[in-house]
């Protein structure tokens, strides 16, 4: 038996590939494809204090080996999840993790305390790298003053498993990293998209109602696997390891750079159960390399003897 399990903490996750946030919308969704429970834990789509819109159409548009995307954290907020979802998402044997967004510091504030007493919740992804509103997000995220604070004051009020998602829209990602750790984040994730645009020659048009949106995929891949490595390197806390990962081989790729999780996100557009074939992907690939815990290869490119 190989064991493919890794904590936050003591916070438990049966495997390490768990599906990223706006790509699993709420999992029911995944529910005619495979038992959901399966997954490490699952992302829920990005949540607010109040409903959003989102950005205007259109807002997704394919690009050479990825996707961009402008959707502008479009949700139905707070209290209808609280009523609506929760009682649904609460029913999965597995980890539900909900992603948090917010326009102020205050809105992180009350957004973080008030799902802190939701008990099925036992971990939220900080979102400070959204590329595609104009309040918060990134803007927080790529701000070293701004992105201490709101982790600050996340970190104050929310006492379950803090996990921060950065944006690689930034000159130097570790120095983020640093930062949450410093400021007690349980985890960093990494990379939401890169800002990226596509123009529709014909029209002579961005694609893009916004211009500009997260470039997201295969595309993204190389990069994102470079900071999933310089931050393995300069922090404790474990790395969950985003980007472009469409199949085992990806996932290892991060495992060996020193992820210690992955998610799945771009890929579940195209193969719902990408996810899946990832999981046991990697049984398979461990079982046939005779390592019996993953953890003997997270950060193996590291190791003095290779
Ligand atoms: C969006 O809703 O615009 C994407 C969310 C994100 O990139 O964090």
């Amino acid at each position: 038996m190989v064991n493919i399990g890794f904590n936050i903490g003591d916070l438990h996750f049966k495997t390490p590939v768990l599906t990223a946030s706006g790509t699993f919308g709420y999992g029911s969704e995944f529910d005619d494809f495979f038992d959901v429970s399966i997954l490490g834990g699952i992302i829920l789509k990005g949540i607010t204090l109040e409903p959003r819109e989102g950005n205007p159409y259109p807002r997704m548009v394919e690009t050479p080996s990825g996707m961009l995307n402008s959707v502008g954290l479009q949700n139905k907020g707070l209290e209808y999840f609280e009523k609506d979802i929760y009682p649904q998402v609460s029913a999965y044997n597995t980890n539900v993790l909900l992603n948090i967004n917010g326009s102020t510091v205050d809105d992180y504030i009350a957004l973080a305390y008030r799902i802190n007493k939701l008990e099925k919740i036992p971990a939220v992804e900080l979102n400070i790298s959204c590329p595609n509103v104009k309040m918060g997000g990134m803007a927080f995220g790529t701000n070293t003053e701004t992105a201490r604070t709101v982790i600050k004051k996340v970190r104050a009020v929310y006492k379950k498993k803090l996990i921060v998602k950065l944006s690689p829209n930034v000159t130097d990602i570790v120095d983020f990293a640093c930062i949450a750790q410093e400021e007690g984040a349980d985890a960093v994730s990494l990379i939401n998209t890169i800002l990226g645009m596509a123009i529709d020659t014909k029209s002579m048009k961005p694609f893009l109602s916004t211009i500009t949106g997260g470039l997201s995929g295969p595309a993204v891949k190389p990069a994102a696997l470079r900071m999933v490595w310089q931050v393995a390197k300069a922090v404790s806390i474990p790395v969950i390891g985003i980007g472009g990962i469409m199949n085992t081989s990806d996932a290892l790729e991060f495992f060996l750079a020193g992820a210690s999780a992955v998610q799945i996100g771009t890929a579940s557009f195209i193969d719902p159960k990408a996810s899946v074939r990832i999981i046991e992907g990697l049984e398979q690939y461990l079982g046939e390399k005779g390592f019996s815990n993953i953890k003997e290869i997270v950060g193996y490119i590291n190791k003095p003897n290779i």
